[in-house]
């Protein structure tokens, strides 16, 4: 039940071997044998080798397939039905800072519908995958969202405006409505492990706007194959275009989207 398909195997290894480069630079970064000054650059080089050796795997797998990576933008194939959709390193902050929380997110869209995906965490080897109709799993194991049905009960992630990114005010005005209703708010820093968590059933929900394709089309494969609901935060569809995310399972949801639309 939880074997791969060639296709999720081609996406795992690349992850995988992307992840080897990434797990040496985090050892390095922890060790302290890169100066403050140099941290940043060095995560960057980091990021651009990790979507190099990805793009270069699935290539090598997949030829002509396009590409649309978070550091490198789209690369057309000539296979224009097919796309990868990837973050080579999801929770940038958190790695620049030594704190062990990033994966890396590998998405395929096919026709204009994400048909399979890969959240991997490095740290923890937790490889996050879904195939559509297939279900979902974290390594050998069937995940489904969790059951809990009340806000009061519900621990919900999130993620905060940080400087020259986001809306501010009208985070503030989501967080007044959610987290006064919630059993806790968590803000984690990776946006793709959050929500391979919500498919997990860690978290009950998730809210989140400005987000990038490469940091959702993982997740919401993830999170439908685990039997939860995905919308924007006004309750639409075009989640990947948009950028804006709520997901949590088929009760929680709508509870969710009528907090956020009392912020609005
Ligand atoms: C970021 C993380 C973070 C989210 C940001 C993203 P990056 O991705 O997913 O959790 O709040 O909006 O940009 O820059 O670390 O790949
Ligand atoms: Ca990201
Ligand atoms: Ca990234």
């Amino acid at each position: 039940m939880s074997t791969q398909t060639a296709l999720l195997k081609v996406m795992s290894d690349a992850a995988r071997k992307a992840a080897r480069g990434l797990n040496r630079d985090f050892g390095e970064l922890n060790e302290l044998q890169v100066s403050k000054k140099g941290a940043a650059d060095f995560v960057s080089a980091a990021d651009l080798k990790a979507e190099q050796t990805i793009f270069e795997a699935l290539e090598k797998a997949r030829p002509g397939y396009s590409f649309l990576g978070e550091e490198r933008g789209l690369i057309e194939g000539t296979d224009k039905t097919h796309t990868w959709i990837v973050d080579p390193l999801d929770g940038t902050t958190n790695f620049l800072h030594a704190i062990p929380h990033f994966a890396i997110n590998i998405a395929l869209q096919r026709e204009g519908a994400i048909v399979a995906a890969v959240t991997y965490n490095p740290v923890t080897n937790e490889l996050f995958w879904a195939e559509k109709g297939k279900g979902c799993f974290v390594n050998d194991k069937r995940l489904r969202v969790a059951a809990r049905t009340r806000l009061d009960e519900s621990v919900i992630g999130t993620g905060i405006p940080f400087l020259g990114h986001g809306q501010h005010a009208k985070f503030l005005k989501e967080l007044h409505q959610i987290s006064q209703r919630v059993a806790g708010v968590r803000r984690f820093g990776a946006a793709a492990l959050d929500l391979a968590y919500v498919a997990a059933g860690r978290l009950d929900g998730f809210w989140e706007r400005d987000l990038g394709a490469w940091d959702i089309a993982a997740g919401h494969l993830l999170i439908t194959e685990a039997g939860g609901k995905v919308t924007t935060i006004e309750g639409e569809e075009n989640v990947l275009e948009t950028g804006s995310i709520c997901t949590a399972n088929l009760e929680l949801h709508p509870l969710l989207i009528e907090r956020l639309k009392a912020a609005a």
